[in-house]
């Protein structure tokens, strides 16, 4: 995958460290309250899985797939669930986990759909958020990497279905689109 790449923007190291930050974050608000994670599928993966071992504070873990995004760079605007939740989130309180928030508007469709379903609370976990995503009304409690307006890969993100398994996160090689 080396040639496709064309820089890191964030190590392995940078993303472990901020696991810990959040976690901890995590682990203070919903002291002595119950806690639901709910993962986008597939983007969340890898977030859902690192953020999840360091949390101390018990909770459950559920998955939910959304598609708003075909297999290019730009999002098509049209959400669709395509995996459901397999919990009642009825009273719960519910984080949802994300990989990134590009135009925010696959979240805020997904916070306005689980919020009709009557949870206690409704909060965005979110590894990285891209600055398109402060023009959407979204209130997004943790936020692991502000980065800038470039499409990236690596760390559950991919272009086409790929690199979801690099292990860090960064851009892609202009020739890969351009392929
Ligand atoms: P949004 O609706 O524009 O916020 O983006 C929704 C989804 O598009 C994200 O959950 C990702 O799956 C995907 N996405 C957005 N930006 C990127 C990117 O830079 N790389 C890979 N996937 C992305
Ligand atoms: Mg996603």
């Amino acid at each position: 995958m080396g040639d496709d790449l064309e820089k890191i923007l964030v190590t392995e190291e940078q993303i472990k460290d901020r696991h810990r930050d959040l976690a901890a974050a995590i682990d203070a608000d919903y002291a002595g309250r119950d806690l639901l994670l709910v993962g986008v599928l597939k983007g969340a993966v890898m977030v859902m899985a690192d953020l999840a071992r360091e949390l101390h504070h018990p909770c459950e873990m559920d998955w939910m797939a959304v598609s708003s995004y075909g297999a290019g760079t730009t999002s098509s605007g049209v959400v669709r669930i395509l995996k459901d939740l397999d919990t009642d989130i009825k009273d719960r309180n519910v984080l949802i986990v994300e990989d990134v928030i590009d135009s925010g508007l696959t979240l805020s469709w997904l916070v306005g759909n689980l919020r009709s379903r009557g949870p206690a609370s409704v909060e965005i976990c979110t590894m990285v958020r891209k600055p398109v995503a402060f023009n959407v009304d979204l209130d997004v409690r943790y936020v692991g990497f502000d980065l800038p307006n470039e499409f990236i890969v690596g760390y559950g993100l991919d272009y086409a279905e790929k690199y979801r398994n690099l292990p860090f996160i960064g851009t892609l090689a202009p020739h890969v689109y351009q392929a």
